[in-house]
């Protein structure tokens, strides 16, 4: 299957009442481990690379186009109905090597940058990738964060239903990620999400919704979100401690005695890094079954055919 426009993906979730979600992938493992979940679940998805948490020296030397190589290879050979999204890159220029490399989504992570700031670089990035075919989600207003354990608010903020309109209908983005209350990076427990507030941005912005946070987002919420206007869930941190732990646990059997060659790299049932692959592909399943994007791939792949 070829992949399939953001926009499209999103037109579809919101007509028939479901959520996508875009699984956070950061190498080959974690990439193929979001694949298998959705091929398993027969569910449209959209995966990616995050930038955020990674060093502008790798991203700015090789790295933007070493992810989109590597998403590309991978989704060329995979039957799963995606779009394929660079996530929250430091700079307008890292969002047009995206465009270059051959990502169908690029955001740039501008949610600490003054309102103006962000306004001018994410219309600049609209016009070049939409010249290209390529999707572009923002996002206004400023999501707390768990990065260092307990939640830091002091540069957030929620978003603002009439800003939110005047920001969409200058910039022209395909996707506007919220701030209603979710928050990034949780480890542990859930945000406290104002769904009224989410339906006002609902009933004033056009553009589908984005919800960044989605390890945090209370599962008992989710369905109360899609009804109120919520289009995406971006799931990252779950994914990487899911990985981390079971990695951990299959190191602790290693007795030495196994070839390091079968263990380090091989992509075979005995590397250790497998063990974290699986262990993704079951936590994105849940996250889609969640979702109600299991079962919709096909209706998506005829919508596009006709
Ligand atoms: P979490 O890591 O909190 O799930 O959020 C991911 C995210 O929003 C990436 O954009």
């Amino acid at each position: 299957m070829p992949l399939v426009p953001l926009p499209t993906l999103l037109a579809d979730a919101r007509a028939r009442g479901y959520a996508l979600g875009y699984f956070e992938s950061w190498d080959s493992y974690s990439f193929e481990a979001v694949l298998d979940a959705a091929e398993a679940e027969d569910a449209p998805v959209i995966v990616g690379f995050g930038a955020t948490m990674l060093a502008d020296t790798w991203l700015d030397t090789g790295g933007i186009e070493m992810l989109a190589a590597t998403g590309r290879a991978l989704l060329e050979r995979r039957n799963v109905t995606a779009a394929f999204l660079l996530n929250e890159t430091h700079t307008l220029d890292q969002a047009l090597a995206g465009v270059d490399a051959g990502f169908t989504a690029v955001m740039i992570d501008s949610h600490r940058w003054p309102v103006e700031q962000a306004t001018t670089a994410i219309t600049r990035l609209v016009a070049a990738a939409h010249a290209a075919e390529v999707a572009v989600e923002a996002e206004l207003g400023s999501l707390p964060d768990a990065y260092h354990g307990g939640i830091d608010g002091s540069h957030a903020s929620l978003t603002d239903p009439d800003e939110a309109a005047a920001f969409v209908a200058t910039t022209g983005v395909d996707c506007l990620a919220v701030s209603v209350g979710n928050v990034h990076l949780l480890t542990s427990g859930s945000a406290d999400v104002d769904l009224d507030r989410l339906q006002a941005i609902r009933s004033a912005v056009p553009t589908p919704l984005a919800i960044h946070g989605g390890t945090g987002f209370p599962d008992a919420s989710v369905a109360a979100a899609i009804a109120a206007g919520a289009t995406k869930f971006n799931v990252g941190t779950r994914l990487k401690r899911r990985f981390l732990d079971a990695v951990v646990d299959r190191t602790r059997s290693w007795t030495g005695a196994e070839s390091v060659h079968d263990l380090v790299g091989s992509h075979k049932d005995t590397d250790l890094l497998v063990a974290g692959k699986r262990a993704v592909t079951e936590t994105v399943r849940s996250f889609l079954r969640l979702y109600g994007a299991s079962g919709r791939a096909e209706q998506v792949t005829t919508a596009v055919a006709s």
